[in-house]
């Protein structure tokens, strides 16, 4: 058994910012399932929200980001990070972060972005994720006081009744190498939630293969309430190739200009919302959707060509690379692209803090939901948000008192064998996430809603059969959490009986008088893989 004060599961930016905070006074260990920078974070494109320029202020990016939320941001949390952003981007810039500058070098270019209301977004050209990525991850490899696992997944929280002790505190995790097939016990003084997203529940989608929920299935299995899991915000300009995987173009080529388009060259947005190209996510993926069914479409086209090759090629350097490899070139043709699944906006619910409902376990970055993003995320409010909370849980953590340390019970695999067949795996993934993309995507009814609960319920009976008999590994442990996400994700949506922000029901077009969140209590729902949860053959002690 290893002993820290702090493990963080996950290495993406949530999780890089609070290891890094708290490691003078902390001893941590930051566990990632894959590489270091395998995460969303890494991928991030646009660039982070702050209020830098002389023209904005915090009331607007804070009214931008509650009429993107649709009634359902937290005022308090939203206002605390909308105060904090320029704090920490300076952090950011202290720690090495290459923004981009101005062309006259007078200061860094803050880019546009749908919803806001002014140029607000600092950025490393199109690679902005990339860049903060790296320069953090490095600081965290000299750290002395961090140890880094990769490729260890985390399988389960160990809360006190769990192993029959006393309280209900998070004691750390169950972590599976995923090199040596070994199951650690990791026991420490705090536990911080920092898994990313659930892109990967969808077909289609921007998110990269880690993000699978598993924050949010593990903490929902440990007790604790979920909150707005139907707000799954679709992006709108996802490159539409049969090599292309998960590519996305970014919100900036529409704040720099670029155009939507039919194929025959028509620009559509304006008969959707008079602010165009611009407006927020949900309105512009809705409208594509809709040309795409109403014309039988595979794909739209994003046209920034009208604008020189040489602003093009400084700002949009990633994208014009990919798309130039498959044969699109974006300063000459327009780029084919859809709408795909690309943030989730609920999640595990926290306080302002990050405290979730289990004492010593946190969540923050995309697994939490903390209230600010409300029923639609304003967009690069993401990032901002994985640093802003990052720093808070850091300092609660360094606050708390000092904790006996326990002695926790081993993973028990006595009573399973190895699997003898991983095709139910690629299967049931495959068909979860077809199930998801057809009934409960950008548009949604009470009848694919309950077609999709029925499809998730056999898989999940199937898969919890197949983990409670085998050896677990890690796609087995993802696609458990899938499943788990999924089932939060459509009974979310059965509860919400109105359209509000990324929430669109045609059985209720109407938005409601009242704005009201949806929590999920894990003693309210009967699932079967919470009823043995503590009885399977793994988690003997
Ligand atoms: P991630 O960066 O996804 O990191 C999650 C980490 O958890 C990974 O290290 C993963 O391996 C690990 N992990 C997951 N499960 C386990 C487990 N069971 N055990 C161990 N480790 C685990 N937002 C913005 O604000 N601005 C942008 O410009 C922007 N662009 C984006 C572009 C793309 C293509 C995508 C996909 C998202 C973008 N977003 C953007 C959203 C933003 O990037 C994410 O919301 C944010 O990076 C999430 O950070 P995170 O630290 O919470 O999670
Ligand atoms: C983008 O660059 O379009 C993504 C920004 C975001 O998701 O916040």
């Amino acid at each position: 058994m290893q002993q820290y004060d702090v493990l963080i599961i996950g290495s993406g930016l949530a999780g890089l910012t609070l290891a890094l905070k708290v490691a003078a006074n902390k001893k941590v260990c930051l566990i990632s399932k894959r590489g270091i920078n395998d995460g969303s974070s890494n991928w991030a494109q646009g660039g982070i929200a702050a209020v830098l320029a002389d023209d904005d202020s915090t009331e607007a990016h804070i009214q931008d980001t509650l009429i993107a939320g649709a009634g359902l941001c937290d005022a308090a949390v939203t206002r605390l990070v909308a105060e904090h952003g320029r704090e920490t981007v300076e952090w950011l810039i202290a720690e090495g972060v290459p923004f981009t500058r101005e062309d006259d070098n007078s200061g860094f270019h803050l880019t546009r972005e749908g919803g806001h209301s002014h140029r607000r977004i600092i950025h490393a050209a199109d690679a902005t994720g990339q860049a903060v990525q790296k320069t953090l991850a490095e600081k965290v490899r000299q750290h002395p006081n961090i140890t880094i696992l990769e490729e260890h997944i985390a399988v389960d929280l160990i809360t006190a009744g769990k192993v029959n002790m006393e309280g209900s505190a998070c004691l750390g995790a169950y972590v599976l190498d995923n090199i040596t097939g070994k199951v650690l016990t990791i026991a420490a003084q705090h536990t911080v939630l920092a898994t990313g997203g659930t892109g990967k529940v969808y077909l289609y989608t921007t998110n990269p293969d880690v993000s699978s929920g598993d924050g949010v299935a593990m903490a929902w299995r440990a007790g604790c309430r979920v909150a707005n899991m139907e707000f799954i915000q679709f992006h709108p300009t996802c490159l539409y190739h049969s090599e292309a995987k998960s590519f996305l173009i970014t919100e900036a080529v529409r704040g720099e200009g670029g155009i939507l388009k039919l194929p025959d060259g028509t620009r559509f947005m304006p008969w959707h919302d008079e602010r165009a190209e611009l407006a927020p996510r949900d309105i512009v993926a809705r409208a594509i959707d809709f040309e795409m069914k109403k014309r039988g479409l595979d794909c739209v086209y994003l046209d920034i060509s009208h604008k020189p090759a040489d602003f093009i090629l400084s700002h949009f350097p990633t994208i014009y690379r990919r798309c130039f490899e498959l044969g699109i070139d974006i300063t000459r043709e327009p780029i084919p692209v859809v709408p795909a699944a690309h943030y989730s906006c609920g999640g595990i619910m926290t306080d302002h803090i990050g405290r979730t409902d289990i004492p010593r376990l946190y969540a923050i970055g995309e697994n939490a939901c903390t209230g600010l993003h409300g029923a639609n995320r304003l967009a690069s409010n993401s990032l901002l948000e994985c640093l802003v909370f990052g720093q808070a849980v850091a300092e609660d953590i360094i606050a708390q008192p000092q904790q006996p340390e326990v002695t926790l019970p081993y993973w028990d695999e006595s009573r399973v064998t190895d699997a003898d067949e991983e095709i139910i795996i690629t299967h049931n993934w495959s068909e979860l996430r077809r199930t998801m993309w057809n009934y409960v995507g950008i548009v949604r009814t009470n009848k694919r809603l309950t077609r999709a609960l029925h499809r998730i319920h056999l898989l999940r009976d199937e898969v919890h059969e197949f983990y409670s008999n085998f050896r677990i590994s890690n796609n087995l442990i993802e696609l458990r959490n899938l499943l788990q996400v999924a089932e939060l994700i459509v009974n979310s949506a059965m509860e919400r009986k109105e359209s509000r922000g990324l929430h669109y029901s045609k059985d209720y077009p109407f938005l409601a008088d009242e704005a009201v969140p949806t929590v999920l209590e894990p003693s309210n729902y009967y699932s079967l893989l919470d009823s043995h949860h503590g009885h399977e053959p793994h988690e003997h002690h």
